[in-house]
């Protein structure tokens, strides 16, 4: 039963390698560059190296692989992200299609059940409709909003302030990524699961941004202010970087998408995870900042 696992270096890729290896198996690893994973790492799996984007190398990289779990590539800078993302994800729907590949783990979001509106999320909802027309059995994954997107302005935090264009009173689901990858892993080791399924993960908790403040501030010993930007500020601020408009787009989209949502899993015992938002920042957040201070 070989797994095939793509982006092993990232938040949650990782995790779910290292779980297959305790669990004594010997993952197939679909990676860019295999010097960036660690040598233990190395030793131990079959590296297929190329890039996601290839599909001659996604379908020889993945046959014969019993299940695949999948992770969009697409950066959210891409001039056109939809449509990359769905380019990109026709390559593993391919493999499926052609029974190359036999079952297929999504890393979905929630907002995809949208279909249309949620900015890049748009571009995972195309991937699971290729997928779930595959005839392959399909997992869609759809996950909260990552502890990990913290990382992405340690700047700010780093100043004692924590932007977002979200609604700051509104509960959303946040999500370690590592919990993630212990969903993952335990899904790519069950073999008795059939068709098409989605399951969320979805934290711990829900939490709205000023929540969010107040846990940084306890966990990383130091005032996190929360600032609220409105989406044509962020577009403006976007441009400014010099993202290309389609980008920009994608971006804020995702944060119009969310608005007023009602994730179709609800919370339960399947889409709880356990690690809180505290614990993460102490853990990882803190010792980031303190290099800063
Ligand atoms: N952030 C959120 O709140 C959220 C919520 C729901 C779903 N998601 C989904 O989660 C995914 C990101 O997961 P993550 O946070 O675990 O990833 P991540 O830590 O951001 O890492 C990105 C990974 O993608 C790899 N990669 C990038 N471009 C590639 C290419 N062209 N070919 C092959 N590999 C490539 C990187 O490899 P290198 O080591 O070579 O750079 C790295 O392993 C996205 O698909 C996103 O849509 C995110």
């Amino acid at each position: 039963m070989t797994i095939a696992v793509t982006t092993p270096t990232g938040h949650v890729g990782s995790r779910v390698v290292r779980l297959l290896l305790q669990a004594g198996v010997r993952p197939r690893v679909l990676v860019r560059d295999p010097a960036r994973l660690d040598a233990d790492t190395r030793a131990r799996v079959d590296v297929r190296r190329g890039d996601l984007t290839d599909g001659t190398y996604v379908r020889e990289a993945t046959a014969g692989a019993r299940t695949v779990f999948w992770v969009d590539p697409t950066p959210h800078t891409h001039p056109e992200p939809i449509d990359t993302s769905e380019r990109t994800g026709a390559h593993i729907a391919a493999a499926a299609r052609s029974g190359d590949v036999a079952r297929v783990v999504l890393l979905s979001s929630i907002g995809a059940e949208r279909r249309h509106g949620a900015g890049h999320v748009d571009g995972l909802a195309r991937i699971e409709e290729q997928l779930d027309a595959s005839g392959a059995d399909v997992l869609h994954l759809r996950c909260g909003y990552f502890f990990s997107n913290l990382l992405l302005d340690l700047d700010g935090l780093a100043r004692g302030v924590l932007t977002t264009p979200f609604d700051p009173g509104m509960p959303m689901a946040w999500v370690d990524p590592r919990d993630i990858g212990d969903v993952v892993a335990a899904r790519l080791l069950n073999d008795d699961w059939h068709g098409r399924t989605v399951q969320a993960v979805h934290g711990p908790e829900d939490l709205t941004f000023a929540g969010v403040a107040g846990i940084l501030t306890e966990a990383l010993g130091r005032t996190i202010r929360l600032e609220t930007v409105s989406e044509d500020a962020l577009r403006a601020q976007l441009r400014d970087a010099g993202l290309p408009s389609g980008a920009v787009e994608g971006i804020v989209g995702m944060s119009a998408g969310m608005r007023g949502l009602v994730p179709e899993q609800p919370r339960d015992l399947l889409t709880t995870t356990p690690t809180s938002l505290g614990a993460w920042a102490y853990e990882t957040l803190r010792p980031l900042l303190a290099v800063r201070a």
